[in-house]
């Protein structure tokens, strides 16, 4: 269904009833995470969950990650092992997705796990995600609410740049404040990292007693590569530059001189809460050609990097 009219609806009482009541009602509503906006809708309708991979342009095969306002709510959906229980009662409300076998009488739409055993679940970590959820009385669905292929959005008009017309509204709850997705982990049987994000995986390792294995995210689903350019600007993007060459714009890190900065004083955090912003402001400047600093592979950083590896992969325009 087209939407001339997107909504921009204000994050207070009457915004979030609205929201939910159109959640409830089967259309789709973007909402603020702590990690990026997502695109909801009731994850148990086929209609309305079909009408996210619609207005996503999102291929069937890629599983969407269902939303709920607690972990009870949670162990009614799938079966937790011990070592998924543990985490998530270390890291929920947070920015951390658990892959797990689905349960039976679950009730989820089939589209949204694309007819997997397992389904990844996650509780936000903001107040208004969670009070949205349990207004709509029923798990929601929210892939990243972008246009397949482009970058996720960490505001409300990030949304609109690239939804405005294929959705019921945006509920605006300002900028994101952990502004990378949440880090995805599937367990076959060992506690394996699918994707790097928003919990840095020290931190889910210290908890669990022991290291995570790894897999790339959607290996057993896609053909390998075929995911790889995935948060794209228009901009190509090099990598670990020290000095850019001539008509190349600097995206820096820490105390350099650059005309767009993730974090001058070099805090990941910050990098992380602007990483997305400022790839779209590349697209604004017009600039074809960027470098960007050496970015540190531990804690946030992980999670930047693999972002920043997918922006730079080859793309399929690309000439050979
Ligand atoms: O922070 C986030 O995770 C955001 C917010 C809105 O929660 N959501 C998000 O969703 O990033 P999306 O759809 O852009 O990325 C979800 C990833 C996809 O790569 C998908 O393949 C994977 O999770 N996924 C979902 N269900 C899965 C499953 N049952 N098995 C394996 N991978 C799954
Ligand atoms: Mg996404």
């Amino acid at each position: 269904m087209p939407h001339p009219d997107t909504r921009t609806l204000a994050a207070d009482d009457a915004g979030l009833a609205e929201a939910a009541g159109l959640l409830a009602a089967g259309r789709l509503v973007a909402f603020p995470t702590e990690t990026v906006y997502g695109l909801g809708a009731d994850a148990r309708s086929d209609e309305a969950t079909a009408a996210i991979f619609a207005a996503k342009n999102r291929p069937q095969t890629n599983p969407l990650i269902v939303h709920v306002e607690s972990l009870d709510r949670a162990r009614g959906l799938a079966e937790f092992p011990a070592d998924a229980l543990r985490l998530a009662e270390a890291f929920w409300p947070g920015p951390l997705t658990l892959v797990l076998p689905l349960k039976p009488g679950h009730g989820l739409a089939p589209r949204v796990t694309a007819g997997l055993g397992t389904v990844g679940l996650r509780v936000p970590g903001t107040d208004l995600a969670r009070r949205l959820i349990a207004a709509a009385g029923t798990p929601v669905a929210a892939p990243s609410a972008n246009p397949s292929g482009r970058v996720s959005p960490t505001s409300a008009a990030h949304v609109l740049q690239g939804l405005s017309g294929r959705i019921a509204a945006v509920l605006d709850g300002g900028p994101c404040a952990v502004g990378l997705e949440s880090t995805i982990v599937g367990f076959d049987p060992e506690p394996t990292l699918l994707r790097p994000g928003g919990l840095p995986s020290e931190a889910i390792e210290a908890c669990l007693g022991r290291a995570l294995a790894l897999r790339t995210e959607g290996a057993p689903l896609t053909a390998p590569g075929q995911m790889e350019s995935h948060y794209a600007p228009a901009a190509h993007l090099r990598l670990n530059v020290i000095a850019p060459d001539p008509g190349e714009t600097l995206i820096g890190f820490g105390p350099v001189a650059a005309p767009l900065n993730l974090s001058p004083s070099g805090d990941l955090h910050e990098a992380a809460a602007t990483l997305f912003h400022t790839l779209r402001l590349l697209d604004e400047r017009g600039a074809t050609r960027a470098a960007v600093s050496p970015i540190p592979e531990v804690g946030l950083g992980r999670a930047i990097n693999d972002r920043l590896r997918r922006a730079a992969a080859p793309r399929p325009q690309d000439p050979a």
